[in-house]
C-alpha cells in the first residue's frame, strides 16, 4: 500500500492532537527552539538500516563482509561519532572526511580513500593513517601515489573498475558508463593494464576491485553485470581479488509513486552476493565483500522542516507556497528533478484541499522545491515537513545569497542533541 509513513523516520508520529511528532517532539517545538530550516535525523531508522543490512550479509552471503558508509550522503562530527559507535566503516573523499572520521574513532582499517583527482594531501594523508585502501581511479592518480610512496611497504589499493554500462537513474548520478570520468575503463584495457602494473610494482598492495555504477538505482541486474565485467577483466590479468566491492547506489522511495519502484535492499545483496559466488565457484576461497551505501542508510531517517512565510496567487489560478529554505539547504530538485512529498506540521493527516507550488527563499527562478503538492489549508507560520531528506541536502548545501546552512538535530532515545549549529558565516568567514 502506499503510505506515506513508508517515506517517514521510524520515530515519526502523527499525537492525539493531530500534530507531526518525532520520538516525544513535535514539529513545532523543535522548530521554535532550534529555528528553522531544520533538519532532524532520528537515530533508530540509522540503527534499523544498518542492522537489516547486516542481517541480509549474513543471510546471503557465506564470506566475510564490512559494511563503508558513504560519508558524502551527510556527515558531520557529531554524527560521524554516531557511526564509529555503529562499528561500521566509511568511504571517504576528503581531508576533512578523513580527519572527522578518524577523530571520531572510526578504525583506518575500515577506510576507503575515493576520488578521481585526489591531491597530494589527501594521498600523503591516507598512506600515514594506514587505511585499509586507496582506491586508484585513473593513470595519474597512479602515477602520484607512486611518486609519494617512498616508504619501505606497499600502499594497500584498491583498482576502480568502469565496467561501461548504463544504468537507469538520471544522467548525473550514473557513474559507470564509458564516458564516464570515474575509473579504469576495460574496453580500451587501461584496466588490464593498470592490474598488470599494480601487481608487479612493489609499491602497492593490490586488495581489491571496486566499482561503482552510480545512485538510486532499483534493478539489482546492474549489478550483476558491473561485477561479471569487473571480476573478467581481473582474470583476464591473471588475478583474483581477496576483496571486492561493487560500490553503493541502492535506491530509496522519495515519494508514494516511487514506493512500489523499492524491491527492498535485501534483493540488492542477493543478486551480489550470487554472482560473486558463481565467479568465485572454481577457487577454494570467497572474498571479503564490501558494500558502500550512502543513501539507503540515513535518506529516510531524516526529515527537513521550513516555515511557511507566505502565499502569491498567480494570475493562472496557481499558488506558490513559499518556505525559508530551498536550492540552498536542498539542491536536487534544482539538479536531478528531484520529487519529493510535503506534509503539513500542524495537519499531517488533514485532508487536502488546495495545490501550491512550494518555492525556496533563493534569488532564483529555479528554486523550487516541489512542483505541486495537495496539503491542506496552510498558513503563513505553519511548517512544512519534506520526507527522505536525510541524504545529498546537507552535504551538498551552499551559503547561496550568504544564507547559513540549516540546523541539524539527532534524536535517540527521547534526547536531542545537535549535529549542526546553524551556521554563524560571521564567524566562519572572517572571525
Ligand atoms: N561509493 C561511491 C564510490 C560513490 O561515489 C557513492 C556516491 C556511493 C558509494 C554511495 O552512493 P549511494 O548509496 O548514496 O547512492 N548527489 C546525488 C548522489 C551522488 C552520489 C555520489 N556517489 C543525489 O543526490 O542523488
Amino acid at each position: 500500500m502506499k503510505n506515506i509513513y513508508s517515506l517517514l523516520p521510524d520515530s515519526a508520529s502523527v499525537s492525539e492532537n493531530g500534530d507531526f511528532i518525532i520520538s516525544r517532539f513535535t514539529i513545532k517545538e523543535l522548530a521554535e527552539k532550534y529555528g528553522t530550516p531544520l533538519y532532524i535525523y532520528d537515530a533508530v531508522t540509522v540503527q534499523r538500516n544498518i542492522q537489516i543490512l547486516r542481517n541480509c550479509l549474513s543471510r546471503y552471503y557465506p564470506g566475510d563482509s564490512t559494511i563503508t558508509y558513504a560519508a558524502k550522503a551527510y556527515f558531520s562530527y557529531p554524527f560521524a561519532q554516531h557511526i564509529a559507535k555503529m562499528g561500521i566503516g566509511v568511504d571517504i573523499v576528503s581531508e576533512n572526511e578523513l580527519l572527522f572520521a578518524l577523530k571520531a574513532g572510526i578504525s583506518p582499517h575500515k577506510i576507503h580513500l575515493h576520488g578521481n583527482n585526489k591531491t597530494d594531501s589527501e594521498l600523503d594523508g591516507a598512506i600515514q593513517s594506514n587505511i585499509h585502501a586507496i582506491v586508484l581511479d585513473n593513470f595519474d592518480d597512479l602515477n602520484r601515489l607512486t611518486h609519494l610512496s617512498t616508504r619501505n611497504y606497499s600502499v594497500p589499493v584498491w583498482i576502480r573498475i568502469n565496467p561501461e554500462i548504463d544504468v537507469n537513474t538520471h544522467p548525473y548520478r550514473q557513474t559507470g558508463h564509458a564516458l564516464s570520468k570515474f575509473g579504469f575503463t576495460i574496453s580500451d584495457g587501461q584496466a588490464e593494464n593498470a592490474i598488470r602494473e599494480l601487481l608487479s610494482n612493489p609499491k602497492f598492495q593490490l586488495r581489491g576491485i571496486h566499482t561503482h555504477i552510480g545512485s538510486q538505482i532499483f534493478d539489482p541486474h546492474t549489478y550483476s553485470e558491473a561485477i561479471h565485467k569487473m571480476l573478467a577483466v581481473a582474470k583476464k590479468s591473471q588475478w583474483l581479488p581477496v576483496e571486492v566491492c561493487p560500490g553503493g547506489g541502492w535506491g530509496v522511495p522519495y515519494h508514494l509513486e516511487e514506493i512500489d519502484l523499492d524491491t527492498g535492499i535485501e534483493h540488492w545483496i542477493k543478486e551480489i552476493s550470487k554472482t560473486i559466488q558463481e565467479e568465485y565457484q572454481d577457487t577454494s576461497f570467497i572474498p571479503h565483500l564490501f558494500l558502500e551505501p550512502g543513501r539507503w542508510i540515513v535518506a529516510r531517517a531524516g526529515i527537513a522542516v521550513y516555515r511557511v512565510g507566505g502565499i502569491k496567487s498567480l494570475p493562472n489560478g496557481e499558488k506558490l507556497l513559499a518556505i525559508d529554505g530551498g536550492m540552498g539547504d536542498n539542491i536536487r530538485p534544482s539538479l536531478y528533478q528531484a520529487k519529493y512529498e510535503a506534509l503539513l506540521a500542524e495537519n499531517p493527516l488533514g485532508k487536502p484541499v488546495t495545490r501550491y507550488k512550494v518555492v525556496g527563499r533563493y534569488c532564483e527562478s529555479g528554486d523550487t522545491l516541489l512542483e505541486e503538492i495537495d496539503l491542506p489549508e496552510v498558513q503563513a507560520g505553519n511548517h512544512l515537513i519534506i520526507p527522505v531528506a536525510g541524504a545529498y541536502h546537507l552535504s551538498m548545501a551552499s551559503n547561496y545569497n550568504l544564507v547559513p546552512r540549516p540546523a541539524v538535530l539527532w534524536i535517540e532515545n527521547g534526547e536531542v542533541t545537535v549535529l549542526q549549529k546553524r551556521e554563524n558565516l560571521w564567524d566562519s568567514w572572517w572571525c
